[in-house]
């Protein structure tokens, strides 16, 4: 996407190994940071220097090949590590899975190769993938600002489904960036999504960067916003989707989709295959991360001389989910590559 006048994917090859953005300081520095082992990439993964589903997993496929680049015989030891970076976005063992059956039967000096090729093509499919699942999406959009043409349509999304989340496009902003480009007129309302604040950090970077009309709102607004009919639909990404429907999503995602049927205001879920899990019959077996909870009880931002400052919330112990389960009984329908579907 558009960053600051260069198109750029959120991951490229670099000499030593591949290049991300270190999503820590965005929106306040943009700052590349190049991952040349297995250990960084996994370090990157945890520490969410990088982050977002179909990202971790291009990032841990890389961090395979590397790993395989300094010991073709690393390649179940280096698995193990890399899987264990997050728990609950299933993109990150797809694309290990990917990495691993492709080279696990070549001989050991021809692993490395083959494995950063599965890596880079993990990565154009996945721009592929995005970019389908914005053109259904558009259909639907335009669908949508036909029933009330006089006013923008308003979409609300919580946390960061965007290119940030991905290698580019992103998976609910790709049918937003999309209809944008092609003139339909459009409004986003952008859940801060505490702790982390990845809407507010983050989606409203990158929708300012596209030139997208768009809001920051409290995560507690959604719910008013939709009882005064000021939201058309909602679109949200996921992490992962079980055999059922399910849908595992940044904490916060549920209480939209309860609001939301409350108001008769349609949920969609934007994702591609590689998210589905049909291993898990319900989202009550996806392992939910409980992260620090330092992310809640401090706040990073700049001070008036635009250096960077923490401050302290709260002393209280704190508990700190970082994912729900909104039920298929929710969900309008899932916008896919395939096309948009009320069962997946
Ligand atoms: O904890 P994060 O920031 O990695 O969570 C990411 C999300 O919740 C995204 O919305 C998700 O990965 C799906 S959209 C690509």
């Amino acid at each position: 996407m558009n960053l600051n006048g260069s198109w750029v994917r959120s991951i490229a090859r670099t000499e030593r190994g591949v290049r991300i953005l270190d999503q820590r300081r965005l929106p306040w520095d943009i700052e590349w940071v190049e991952l040349a082992s297995a250990e960084m990439a996994a370090r990157a993964i945890r520490e969410m220097w990088t982050r977002g589903a179909p990202l971790i997993g291009a990032v841990a496929a890389y961090g395979l090949a590397m790993a395989l680049r300094n010991d073709p015989l690393a390649l179940d030891p280096a698995y193990a590590q890399l899987l264990d970076a997050r728990p609950t976005a299933v993109n990150l063992r797809w694309a290990l899975d990917q990495v691993r059956d492709h080279v696990r039967n070549l001989p050991l000096d021809a692993r490395a190769a083959a494995a950063f090729a599965r890596a880079d093509a993990i990565c154009d499919e996945d721009v592929a993938l995005n970019r389908a699942i914005g053109e259904h999406g558009l259909t639907l959009l335009e669908q949508l600002h036909a029933r009330n043409p006089d006013r923008p349509l308003n979409i609300l999304t919580h946390c960061n489904p965007g290119w940030l989340a991905t290698v580019d496009y992103g998976t609910a902003t790709a049918p937003i960036y999309l209809a944008h480009d092609r003139g339909v007129p459009l409004h986003v309302w952008v859940d801060e999504t505490r702790p982390r604040n990845q809407g507010a950090l983050l989606t409203a970077f990158e929708l300012a960067g596209h030139g997208v009309p768009h809001t920051v709102v409290a995560d507690n607004a959604g719910g008013l916003l939709m009882q005064q009919g000021e939201v058309d639909l909602v679109i949200v990404g996921t992490d992962r989707v079980t055999a059922n429907g399910d849908v595992c999503n940044k904490i916060g995602t549920y209480l939209k989709a309860l609001a939301a049927r409350d108001n008769g205001v349609p949920f969609y879920v934007a994702l591609p295959y590689t998210t589905i899990d049909r291993s898990l019959a319900s989202g009550s077996e996806v392992p939910i991360e409980a992260r620090s909870g330092d992310e809640l009880a401090w706040i990073t931002g700049p001070m008036q001389t635009g250096e960077l400052a923490t401050v302290k919330v709260t002393g209280s112990a704190v508990h700190n989910p970082a994912f729900d389960i909104t039920p298929a009984r929710l969900v309008t329908g899932y916008i896919t590559e395939r096309g948009v579907t009320a069962t997946i």
